[in-house]
C-alpha cells in the first residue's frame, strides 16, 4: 500500500499544538543559516517575469552547470528536487516489477519512489552502518534494473570511498543503472578518499545532485542529473516540461556562485558538529562518526528512540525518529547555527538522562 512521505514536523503546527514560544528544527539536514543570499537577490529581480513560461530547456542553468562541472550541457537534466528526478529515473528506465536493489537504512524517498512506480525493491543488509558494496554486487539479479547508492548515506551519515566504489562499478553489467545519489556531497568533499560521482564517464551511471542542502534552497524544489547524453536524453521525455520554475532557476544560478556562503556553511557546520559530537560523547549517546550536517544516533530501543523524539518535540526541538527509514531504535539531528545547536543540546543534556532512566529497568531486564 502507498504510504505518503512523512517529512520532519513543520515549526508553525508544533508551535500551534504545544504552545511553544521558541521552536528548532533540526530534523530535514537544511541549511540553518538559511537561503544563499545571492539566491535571495536573483528570485527577488526574478518576480517580474514569473507571468512568462519559462524556456523548457533551461538553458542558462543547464549550461551554468555544465560549465561548472566540466560537464556537455546534453549530460545534464535539471528537476523539481532530486526526489522527483528519482522518479522520472526509475520511470524511465524500470518497468513494473523490475527490480530496484539499495542498502537497508538508506534514504527514505528511495522507498516511496519506488512503491509509487510499484517496482520491487530489495535492500542488502549494512556492514557496521556502512553501504555494503561487496554485498550489493553479490545481489544484483537478472530483475535488478537500477542500484541506488547514497553517499554519504541520510540518516547514517557514512560514505564510502572511492577505492570502494572503483572496485564495485566493473562488477554491474552495463544494462543495470546506478543511480548515485549525491546530496551532501560538498560536506564530504573534506575526506580525501569520498568519490566525487561526478569526475566518473561510466555509460551506467547518473549521479543526482540538489540545490536543496547546503545551498539553502529545499523549499525551492531545485535539482540536478548528471549522465551519459543517451540516458539523460531519455529523461527528457518523461520530466514535466516547465521544471524547475522560474525563481528556482534563477536561484540555483546565483547560489551555485555563492562561495563565500558556502564556506560560512561549511564553517558552521563543521563547528556545531564538533560541539554536538562533545555533548553526545559526554552524555554517553552512541553516535556514528559523519561525513554530512547530520548525526545519527543509536538508542537502546525503539521505545526509547520515540520517548526521546516525542520528550524533545514537547520542549520545541524538532528532531527526525528513524523508524520510517527502517532504523526504529535511531534518531537523527542536523547541526543547525550556533544559537540553535545550544539550544538543542541544552534539551538533550535534560531529555537523554531521564529517558534512559525511565526505560532503566526494562532494559535490563530485557538482557
Ligand atoms: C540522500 C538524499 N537524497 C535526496 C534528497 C532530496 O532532495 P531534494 O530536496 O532535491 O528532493 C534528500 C533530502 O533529504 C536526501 O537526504
Amino acid at each position: 500500500m502507498l504510504k505518503p512521505y512523512k517529512a520532519g514536523k513543520p515549526i508553525e503546527e508544533l508551535a500551534r499544538e504545544k504552545n511553544l514560544d521558541r521552536i528548532v528544527k533540526l530534523a530535514s539536514n537544511e541549511n540553518p543559516l538559511g537561503p544563499s543570499p545571492l539566491a535571495m537577490e536573483a528570485m527577488k529581480a526574478a518576480v517580474p517575469q514569473v507571468h512568462r513560461y519559462i524556456d523548457p530547456s533551461n538553458y542558462k542553468l543547464v549550461n551554468r552547470l555544465a560549465e561548472k562541472y566540466g560537464k556537455r550541457p546534453e549530460q545534464i537534466i535539471c528537476g523539481h528536487g532530486t526526489d522527483a528526478l528519482h522518479g522520472d529515473i526509475l520511470g524511465a528506465f524500470t518497468q513494473t516489477a523490475d527490480e530496484v536493489l539499495t542498502s537497508e537504512g538508506t534514504f527514505i524517498g528511495v522507498y516511496v519512489n519506488t512503491r509509487k512506480h510499484t517496482r520491487t525493491l530489495r535492500m542488502v543488509p549494512m556492514n557496521n552502518w556502512r553501504y555494503d558494496l561487496e554485498a550489493i554486487a553479490e545481489a544484483i539479479s537478472p530483475d535488478t534494473r537500477v542500484i541506488y547508492l547514497a553517499n554519504p548515506n541520510n540518516p547514517t551519515g557514512l560514505y564510502f570511498t572511492r577505492d570502494e566504489f572503483e572496485k564495485f562499478m566493473p562488477r554491474v553489467p552495463k544494462d543495470v543503472l546506478v543511480l548515485l545519489d549525491e546530496a551532501y556531497d560538498t560536506y564530504a568533499a573534506e575526506f580525501d578518499d569520498y568519490p566525487d560521482g561526478l569526475t566518473y564517464d561510466f555509460e551506467n551511471l547518473i549521479v543526482t545532485r540538489t540545490l536543496s542542502k547546503i545551498y539553502g534552497l529545499g523549499g525551492m524544489r531545485v535539482g540536478f542529473a548528471v549522465g551519459p547524453e543517451y540516458l539523460i536524453a531519455e529523461l527528457h521525455k518523461v520530466r514535466l516540461p516547465f521544471e524547475p520554475n522560474h525563481l528556482a532557476q534563477e536561484a540555483a544560478i546565483a547560489a551555485l556562485d555563492d562561495d563565500v556562503f558556502l564556506k560560512l556553511t561549511i564553517d558552521t557546520n563543521r563547528r556545531n558538529l564538533k560541539k554536538m559530537r562533545q555533548r553526545f560523547e559526554s552524555l554517553g549517546i552512541e553516535q556514528l562518526p559523519t561525513s554530512a550536517n547530520f548525526i545519527m544516533l543509536l538508542l537502546p530501543s525503539e521505545q526509547c528512540a520515540a520517548d526521546f523524539f516525542q520528550e524533545c518535540l514537547n520542549r520545541g526541538l524538532i528532531l527526525r525518529h528513524l523508524s520510517g527509514f527502517g532504523i526504529p531504535n535511531a534518531v537523527r539531528i542536523n547541526s543547525g547555527t550556533d544559537e540553535e545547536t545550544d539550544f538543542a543540546l541544552d534539551i538533550i543534556d535534560i531529555v537523554y538522562p531521564a529517558v534512559i532512566d525511565k526505560y532503566k529497568n526494562s532494559l535490563v531486564k530485557s538482557h
